[in-house]
Parts: C-alpha cells; structure tokens; sequence
C-alpha cells in the first residue's frame, strides 16, 4: 500500500531548480511590498522579531511538511491528500487542506494581481522621469492619483492577470526557470545597491532602530495573527502552492537543506527591503504606518535622488513585477493542477477560467482605494483588507496546521524516515517536537491569543 507514485507531469531536473522556483515563490509582493508597510503599521521592531520567529519555528517544519507531501502524493494538492488518505486509511476530511488552498489561492490572487499591476505601471513612471528631483509631495500625490483612478488601476491589474494566465497556461516552467536564474540575482543586487543608498543616508540609524528595537509595547494583539500570517504568506506556506511544486521534486533531494535555503534566501530579501525604505521614511518625514503605498511612495523618492535613478528606478519596478510574477504562477497551481487532473481539459482553458475569477474579485480590491472606500466589510476593514486578513491571517495558518498534524502523526514513521532522509531516531524525534508540537501548537496559541476571538464575535454579531 505504500508505494511511490510516479509523478504525472515530470518537472524539475534537479534539486537546485526546485530551489529556484519556490524561492520564486517565495520572494515578491510579501517581502518587498507587504513586509515594509505591515512592519510599519505594527510599530517595527517587536514584530519583526516575531515575524522571524515564526519563521524559523512554524514556518521552517510547516514548509518541510509541504515539500515532503508534495512528494510522497505526487499530484496537485487535493489529489495528493485524496491518494495519501486512500493510502494510509485516514479521514478524508483531511483533503480539506487541498480545498483551502484552492480558495485561499483565488482571494489572494485577485489582490496580488491589483498591487502587482502598480508595480508594473511604476515601470513607465520612473523610466519617464516623474519623479527626478521628487519631493515627499510629488511622490505621495502620484500614488494618490492613482489610488483615486480605479479604471487606470483596473487596466494594469488586467495586464498582469494576461501575463500570468499566458505564462501558466504554456506550462512554460522551463522558460520560467531560466528566467529565475538571471531575475532574482538581479533584482537581489538591485537591493543591495539601494541598501548601500540607504545607508548613506541620514535615516539609516533611525531605519534599523525601528526594526531591531524590540518595543513589546508597540504591539498589540492582532500584531502577532499578522506577523504569524506574514511568515505563512511570505514563504508561500498553508495553501499547498509548496506542496504542488514539492509534487516535481527528485526523490533523493534533501528536504531539510533545500528548505532552509529558501527561508534563509526569503528574509534576507524581507529584511534588506525594509532596511531600504524605512530610513527613506525617516529622511523624507514620511510616516511608518501608512499602509499598501509605503514601497509606491519611498522607493520613487530614492531613485528620483541618484545618478541614474530613471534606469535602475525602472528596472526595480521591473524586477519586482518579475517577482511577483513567479508568485502568482504558484498561487493559482494548486487549483491549476487540480483542474488539469480532474477534467483534463487544457491548461489553457482552465487558466483563463482562473484569471478571469481572480480579476472579478479583484475589482473589489480596486474599489477599496476609492469609492469603496468607506465600505467596511468584516469587523470595519475595507473590501481588500478583508480579502487579505481572511486569507493571510486565517486561512493560511489553518491550512498549516492541519498540514503540520497530518505529517507529524497521519504519515507513516517509515514514510516520514524515508522522506526526511532520517537514519537514526534523533531526526524522527526533532521532527516530532518540532512538526506535531511547536509549529501546530504556535499556531493555536496564536489563534487564541490574538484577537482572532473577537474578530469572530464582531463577525457573528454583524451576520446577525
Ligand atoms: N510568497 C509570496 C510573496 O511573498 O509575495 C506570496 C504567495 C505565493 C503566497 C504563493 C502564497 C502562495 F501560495
């Protein structure tokens, strides 16, 4: 009953391609747009350190339990769950998992889509010099205006959702490989360089104090839901986008290693991005906790400052549209895959159906920065914070930990052995400390913790 099954579609040729697509995955929008702009709305420094820390301890055992179920299904999440429960004879409730996945990818998508065409749109307006010489005024009027325009936001959201659809709809992972390798070392040194800028400046200081000064006052309770659903979300973790691309993984990779090497290479990225803007904040006088159009509104300002700056100010907006880009290919595979299988139609026709829903939803994201402003949907948040909250603070946790608790106890030991590569016991009691206990165990504590609980209070007496 335990034989592997043979993958359906064959993928990466080796281990380090895997690492290069979920690190794809892994890095854009969440590292260098959302982890800035939450960090400054949190107050910094103490959920920074506790974004880290759910990181390395939920994140880290959570991403390895994905990779390893990847594997051991070999089929888009809901099949794999489908065959691993036939297999082991569990509960089928446990292809909850895939489903969650499924929806929670649709709800992200149709945000990540609307933010990414801002990225794409900041490509044009550097390259043609708006913001040479900028001030604070000029760089937070721009955004505004276009926050203010919801059909010039709709046809750069629009724009995104063709490439992606085009790109998952070839199934051109091969393509997307290559393109990896040369974009994401790219767009790392590109943030390098505005590091060195940022560093130079006089707000460097003030910038590194506000992430590493650990003021547990700033916190309150949702902070730690978000940063625990900012570690889920920037490692792509909870909704089976790494347990779809484990599916390809060669059965001799090491999942340990391969993992930390994402995670490691994913807060760098977050950590430089913030060491980037926040001391641009504090030199321009602009505030920490101003939202989605911290990125929009810094980076600009720093190009507009330096020899160049419409060059490589394109090229940032490039390489960060490029991110996000792999990202969203990760986000739709799980129900991508899943339709493939189920109805064997072609990509192509299932991709579209796809991107055309995630544009639909999108529109309310849109709206959220305009006329809809004013529009307050769970628990007073906007359209699109609604969107994000449900799907990054809930549901990516909840899928992590049903995840978590299928593989430390629903996987056979020797499975999990075999997986993991473990010889002795001491992998297989690490494994257990870490997967079936700290990891589920964070999550619930965070969950009951947080205000999580009055958030569905505040749900349930608005429903009534
Ligand atoms: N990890 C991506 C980012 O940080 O932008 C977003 C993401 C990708 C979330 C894939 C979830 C996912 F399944």
């Amino acid at each position: 009953m335990t034989q592997q099954v043979e993958p359906s579609h064959e993928m990466w040729s080796s281990r380090w391609l895997f690492v290069l697509a979920a690190a794809g995955s892994a890095v854009g929008l969440g590292n260098i747009w959302k982890f800035p702009y939450i960090a400054g709305e949190n107050g910094g420094g103490a959920f920074v350190l506790l974004y880290l820390v759910c990181v390395a301890v939920i994140g880290v055992p959570i991403m390895m339990a994905e990779v390893m179920l990847g594997r051991e299904g070999r089929r888009s999440p809901i099949n794999t769950m489908m065959s691993l429960t036939a297999r082991f004879r569990s509960n089928r409730l446990w292809v909850l998992i895939g489903w969650i996945g499924v929806i929670a990818g649709f709800l992200i998508l149709s945000y990540y889509a609307v933010i990414a065409g801002w990225a794409l749109s900041y490509i044009g307006r550097m390259a043609g010099g708006t913001f040479v010489g900028a001030d604070t005024s000029v760089a937070t009027n721009t955004f505004e205006d276009f926050l203010g325009d919801p059909l010039l936001m709709v046809f750069w959201q629009t724009l995104f959702l063709l490439i992606t659809v085009w790109i998952i709809s070839k199934g051109v992972v091969r393509g997307l490989e290559r393109a990896i390798r040369w974009f994401m070392p790219l767009l790392f040194v590109l943030l390098v360089v505005l590091l060195g800028y940022s560093i130079a400046s006089n707000g460097f200081q003030q910038g590194w104090n506000f992430m590493f000064s650990f003021n547990l006052e700033a916190l309150d309770q949702d902070a730690v839901l978000v940063a625990m659903g900012q570690a889920f979300f920037t490692l792509s973790l909870g909704m089976g986008a790494i347990m779809a691309y484990g599916a390809y993984l060669p059965s001799a990779s090491s999942i340990a290693g391969t993992v930390s090497v994402i995670a490691v290479l994913d807060t760098l990225v977050a950590i430089i991005a913030g060491l980037v803007i926040f001391p641009i904040v504090f030199v321009n006088g602009l505030e920490p906790q101003q939202g989605p159009g911290l990125m929009f509104v810094t980076v600009p300002l720093a190009f507009g400052q330096m020899p160049l700056g419409v060059f490589f100010g394109a090229l940032f907006f490039l390489l960060v549209s490029f991110a996000a880009i792999t990202s969203a290919i990760s986000i739709s595979e799980p129900a991508l895959a899943y339709l493939v299988e189920k109805y064997k139609l072609k990509r192509s026709s299932i991709a579209i159906v796809l991107g055309f829903i995630s544009w639909i939803l999108g529109i309310g994201t849109v709206l959220s920065f305009s006329s809809w402003s004013d529009f307050y949907l769970f628990g007073g948040l906007t359209f699109f914070d609604s969107v994000d909250y449900l799907s990054q603070n809930i549901m990516l946790p909840f899928g992590g930990l049903l995840i978590a608790i299928f593989a430390a106890y629903v996987l056979p030991k020797n499975i999990i052995k075999q997986q993991l590569g473990f010889t002795g016991e001491t992998g297989m009691l690490l494994w257990k400390i870490f997967c079936g206990g700290i990891a589920p165990l964070g999550v619930l504590f965070v969950f009951i913790t947080s205000g999580l609980g009055d958030l569905f209070i505040t749900l349930f007496s608005s429903v009534k």
